[in-house]
């Protein structure tokens, strides 16, 4: 089976560019079905979520095209609106911004309930709302699909229970193209709502607010071809940030938007991390040990969840006690049974995670048992001392171009194997590397 193979203990060292940001990309390449015209979309990351939804777009008959490795041309015109249930649909989380594409377009809509990682109950109520307040009739029919339609979509004033991004993202789609005016209160305000919203903007839509909590639409007749490209993403700069701090190293990460890492640097710095900031990158040297520091995950400017697991492998290096909450899925600390394998002395009670710092883990066998979690537990393993194996990896490959590859040039002794003979020769070229250094 599929997995990595982890030396641990050497700091990482270089540089690293990140790619474009994959959960902006799930929603524009969704979004962008609805133009009859071609739509192209640069700097879009090489991850399998992403060929799910470019696969879903392709099945319903939006022309694709992919000139590069991350450039992906979609003209919608030819989309026949019809039920989409595939096993990519299923798969993903993102597939249902397809909802508020088709809705927005067609004004109809029936797309399979969301997949995604296991991170909790996920509802889409929210999303649900939102359409209805539109002028929408939803149900969902089983087996799992969701059924949107609406005679006429009509702008409207909506004020969201929760912050959601999904929601956020799905009810801005479908309003840009219903007669008049509508108003989000509550809005999510992370980075790729911010990114869906200037999208569908180049591509005639009328979106003012992206990025406070109140986003006004003005609905227009149609949506035109563009061309764009996306923000990168937060949520690699922020493992690769955390994980030159974990082993001790000094990495610059660039292609960032340092402001959209803010509080990702805070937390460092406020550990013990030198953090350097330009234009477009940001440097992290941890030469010591760093202290512990509490954490509490919310949205946007908040401290993000999607990196709660990558800063409890630090705090768990950390000197003294640490708490940290996770306020925004109830099923996020499936990796700290991992980590506790490996040496660390965490608990969990409720959604806090109780952190009392060691010297070093040590290398274990690992499962990931998500996307974030298992980049936190590579971070681990290139922490530990000794050789550790991380199972599970298609999580990983979900939302991390090149992972393996991009640690490896930093220095890390890593290598995605398939059997024992391959395992065998990876481990002897980490100790070939020790050796001459
Ligand atoms: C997006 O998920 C991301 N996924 C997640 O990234 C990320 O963790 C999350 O936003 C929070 O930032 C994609 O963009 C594809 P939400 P989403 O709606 O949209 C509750 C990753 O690792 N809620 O903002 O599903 C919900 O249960 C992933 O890349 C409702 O109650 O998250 C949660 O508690 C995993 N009703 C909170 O709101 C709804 O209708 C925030 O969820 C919708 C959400």
């Amino acid at each position: 089976m599929e997995h990595y193979v982890i030396k641990g203990g050497t700091p990482l060292s270089g540089e690293v560019p990140i790619a474009g940001a994959k959960n902006a990309a799930l929603a524009i390449l969704a979004a962008a079905i609805m133009a009859d015209e071609p739509v192209t979309i640069e700097n879009v990351p090489d991850v399998s979520d992403i060929r799910a939804i470019v696969g879903a777009v392709e099945e319903i008959g939006a022309a694709v095209s992919h000139p590069d490795r991350h450039t992906y041309v979609i003209n919608g015109a030819g989309i026949r609106n019809e039920p989409v249930d595939t096993e990519a649909v299923r798969k993903i989380r993102g597939s249902y911004y397809l909802i508020g594409a088709l809705l927005g377009k067609y004004k109809q809509a029936t797309v399979a309930l969301p997949g995604g990682c296991n991170i909790g109950l996920r509802p889409i109520d929210q999303h649900i709302k939102g359409f209805r307040a539109l002028g929408a009739t939803v149900r969902v029919a089983p087996p799992g699909l969701v059924e949107a339609k609406a005679e006429n979509l009509v702008g409207s004033h909506i004020y969201m229970d929760v912050v959601s991004v999904g929601a956020t993202i799905n009810i801005i789609m479908a309003a840009c193209l219903a007669k008049g005016n509508t108003i989000i209160e509550n809005a999510a305000k992370e980075p790729h709502v911010v990114d869906l919203a200037n999208f569908l903007n180049s591509m005639g839509a009328r979106i003012r607010g992206a990025g406070t909590d109140v986003i006004r639409i003005r609905g227009v007749e149609h949506l035109h071809g563009t061309e764009y490209s996306i923000i990168p993403d937060q949520i690699e700069a922020g493992t690769f940030m955390y994980a030159a701090a974990a082993t001790r190293g000094d990495v610059t990460i660039t292609n960032v938007i340092p402001k959209h890492l803010e509080c990702l640097t805070a937390k460092l710095i406020e550990a013990g991390c030198e953090v350097t900031e330009s234009d477009d990158s940001v440097r992290v040297v941890a030469s010591k040990r760093l202290t512990h520091t509490n954490v509490k995950t919310l949205p946007y400017p908040g401290f993000p969840t999607d990196m709660q697991p990558q800063i409890s492998v630090l705090l768990g290096l950390a000197k003294g006690t640490s708490i940290v909450t996770e306020s925004i899925f109830e099923n996020r600390f499936k990796y700290v049974d991992e980590l506790v394998k490996m040496g660390a002395q965490m608990r969990v009670e409720g959604n806090t995670a109780i952190i009392e710092g060691v010297e070093r883990y040590t290398g274990a066998n690992l499962r990931a048992p998500d996307l974030r979690a298992g980049a936190a537990l590579v971070i681990a393993a290139l922490s530990a001392q000794g050789y550790s194996e991380v199972y599970d990896i298609h999580y990983i490959e979900r939302g991390y171009e090149d992972f393996p590859e991009k640690m490896r040039r930093l220095g890390a002794c890593i290598a995605k194997v398939d059997s024992a003979e391959e395992e065998r020769k990876a481990v002897n070229s980490f100790n070939l590397k020790v050796v001459n250094g």
